[in-house]
């Protein structure tokens, strides 16, 4: 079973073939970062454009690097949702085109599925049932994920993603959209007690996060102050190790709670360092073991795509009958206890 990837959900293009014997054959990926960082963030009627004129080639070019061709092509994979409608429905409806032409089903994905199985891509990947935290630009999740298919939400934000935190707190301090990893570098040479910002919602049971609160502690810290390259770092250490606590914290009562020995971290937040040290704490306290992406795989790419569209049609859980694109999208049922 071989299957090619569509990814397109927001300002990356990105194509891969992954097959069920051979692991990932090809990849492909185009940014369009510097496209929209004039803007500070993402212009979606802008993204939707670029994707139409990136993905033919991307096509292309993740065939041939596969030496791959329409015939040895089992099937196609597109992410159908969440993300902005405009650009989801440029890869779909072309992975719907394609899959007619060649007479090959064209599966829709939830992105966020993706994110989660792309730990599989990786040597030694994790058996199913696992507990993973999703944290990316849109979303702060921990799911409980039984099987393909079958997740349960134990916990996700209130407010503001992780990485939409890490963004906002990022452009305080002067940096470049998407600015998490450039925060993350800044950290690294910042004092670890300099500033202390509150670990929101760990005085409080249960699972759920908020982070608005501390773009707007970083914020109070930064005014009235000569922002000055020691204070940036200083800032940027404070509030990375306040997001990162309370996801480890959270981490260690999911585990807690659900007795899992697995635990994956998905989602572009997941390639943050300090994050990835922490929750090695945390699963090796709990007797669990750690798994993740490698870093380009955490963010969005279409290898994930390609994985979870083979896994689908290997098991005859799709449905190609439709052109699938949904902005809003739960990954599965809310847990409440
Ligand atoms: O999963 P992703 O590529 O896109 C969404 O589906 O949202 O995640 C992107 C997010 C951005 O907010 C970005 O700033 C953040 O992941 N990010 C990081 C790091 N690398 C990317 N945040 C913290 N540390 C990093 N090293
Ligand atoms: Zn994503």
């Amino acid at each position: 079973m071989r299957v090619i990837g569509i990814e397109s959900s927001c300002d990356e293009t990105a194509v891969a073939v992954y097959d069920a014997d051979l692991g990932l054959l090809s990849h492909r990926l185009y940014s369009q970062v510097a496209m929209h960082q004039a803007y500070g963030g993402v212009v979606p009627e802008l993204a939707s454009r670029d994707h139409v004129r990136r993905l033919l080639p991307l096509v292309r070019e993740a065939l041939a690097d596969a030496k791959s061709d329409r015939e040895s092509i089992d099937g196609l994979a597109y992410t159908a949702g969440p993300g902005l409608i405009g650009a989801l429905l440029v890869g779909a409806g072309f992975a719907a085109s394609l899959g007619f032409a060649w007479g090959k089903p064209a599966v829709g994905i939830h992105h966020l599925e993706g994110h989660l199985l792309a730990p599989l891509l990786e040597p030694n990947p994790p058996g199913f049932p696992f507990l993973a935290l999703l944290v990316s630009g849109g979303h702060t999740q921990l799911v409980d994920v039984a099987a393909l298919g079958e997740y349960r939400i134990l916990g996700e934000t209130l407010d503001d993603a992780a990485g939409e935190a890490f963004d906002k707190t990022a452009k305080l301090l002067g940096l470049h959209y998407p600015g998490g990893a450039a925060l993350a570098k800044l950290a690294t040479s910042g004092r670890s007690n300099r500033f202390v910002f509150p670990r929101p919602m760990l005085d409080r049971p249960g699972l759920d996060f908020s982070f608005s609160g501390l773009k707007t502690a970083a914020l109070v810290a930064l005014r009235g102050r000569v922002l000055d390259d020691a204070i940036r770092a200083d800032v940027a250490r404070g509030f990375q190790e306040a997001v990162v606590e309370t996801l480890a914290e959270k981490c260690r009562r999911a585990l807690e709670a659900t007795g899992h020995r697995r635990l994956v971290i998905a989602g572009g937040v997941g390639a943050n360092i300090h994050l990835r040290e922490r929750l090695a704490e945390v699963a090796l306290a709990a007797s669990a073991e750690l798994y993740f992406p490698r870093a380009e795989f955490c963010t969005d790419n279409g290898a994930m795509i390609a994985l979870a569209g083979c896994m689908r049609l290997a098991a005859g859980m799709y449905d190609g009958r439709f052109i699938n694109a949904r902005a809003n999208w739960e990954l599965g049922g809310r847990f409440d206890g």
